[in-house]
């Protein structure tokens, strides 16, 4: 173990130093990040619609209509919305709904905007009753009601917000409130899965900030194993790259194939989870339908981990279905485990 006066991370088994020097101290994913339209890519119609958004509301001198961005992790939501402050300008207070515990929480993130600023709020479906009924008259009026006192002697008292714009993230859309949907003027934006192309792309450009030679096929093959997500292929190609870097050898497709199989990733993206979750509904529930609940007990999953993470690539690949009675492993499905 390291001293406590060093600042070497060692090796508890041979005591090897693995860590001498730390001398780049950005985090990899915000370096990864594009920060412009044009190195963004994919999500054409949700580019095309925030460009012309964006535009108009520069030219008004006004702050931009709130946005919603809903879709499965890892298609960047996030990305979009940091984006978006970068290409206007505007300061960005980030926050998410878990972190928003009290009605005071929010008054004071919203106290302390300053105007034309952009509050991103991620996983907004979390927030509680309470906080979102405040939040409807900051969005509509740019006002904030405190309620001073209790009881018959209550009085609510009217605070003006500078102008900001919401941009609030979710991964699950029917968990908001109508009320609350249709409160962000600017548009509701789904954000789809990338073609294995745009993987491709997002790949090239994430090798040249990360300074990795990559050939085609590697290159391919990552995409292929991505599960059509921007931060799974990042997060495949870092993984790669550290196998090519300790082996001193160019990121190949042989290297790509290995540090994959040693992280469980099969040929289709699937991972150790989601091929345990369709030999879950195959063997134990003779191919379903079985319900969200008991999946979830028999892979001591949470629910919600079900829906959000495991399921939407399932969905989209084809090899579940949701029924009225619950989930279903579908042909294609039984086709891809018997390969294995
Ligand atoms: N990194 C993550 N998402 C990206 C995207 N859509 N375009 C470019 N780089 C990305």
């Amino acid at each position: 173990m390291s001293s406590k006066n060093d600042n070497k991370i060692t090796d508890s088994e041979n005591t090897q130093e693995i860590s001498p020097k730390i001398t780049d101290t950005k985090f990899l994913d915000q370096t990864l990040r594009p920060n412009s339209w044009d190195e963004y890519i994919g999500q054409k119609n949700i580019k095309e619609n925030l460009k012309i958004l964006l535009t108009a509301a520069k030219q008004r001198q006004h702050p931009p209509e709130h946005l919603l961005f809903y879709g499965p992790p890892g298609l960047g939501k996030t990305t979009l919305a940091h984006l978006i402050a970068h290409e206007t300008r505007a300061q960005l207070k980030d926050t998410s709904g878990p972190a928003i515990e009290k009605v005071g929480d929010l008054a004071s993130i919203l106290t302390n905007l300053s105007p034309g600023d952009i509050l991103f709020i991620d996983e907004i479906h979390r927030l509680n009753k309470a906080i979102e009924e405040v939040l409807y008259p900051a969005m509509e009026s740019g006002v904030l009601d405190i309620i001073i006192g209790k009881g018959p002697s209550a009085r609510t008292i009217q605070l003006e917000l500078p102008a900001f714009t919401l941009i609030a993230a979710t991964t699950r859309i029917a968990m908001l409130s109508a009320p609350l949907r249709s409160r962000f003027s600017g548009g509701v934006f789904k954000l789809d899965f990338y073609t294995e192309e745009e993987i491709g792309k997002i790949i090239e450009r994430s090798s040249k900030i990360l300074n990795v030679e990559i050939d085609g096929e590697a290159k391919e093959e990552i995409a292929k194993r991505s599960r059509s997500t921007p931060r799974t292929a990042n997060y495949l190609l870092k993984r790669s790259r550290d196998l090519a870097q300790i082996r001193e050898q160019k990121l190949t497709n042989d290297i790509v194939k290995e540090s994959l199989e040693m992280l469980g990733i099969d040929n289709m993206g699937l991972n150790a989870v989601d091929r345990a979750m369709l030999n879950v509904i195959e063997d134990k529930f003779n191919g379903g339908p079985v319900g969200l609940n008991t999946l979830a007990a028999s892979l001591s999953e949470e629910q919600s981990t079900i829906e959000d993470v495991y399921e939407p690539y399932l969905l989209q690949l084809g090899f579940i279905e949701r029924t009225s009675r619950g989930r279903v492993v579908t042909d294609r499905a039984r086709k891809h485990l018997s390969k294995k």
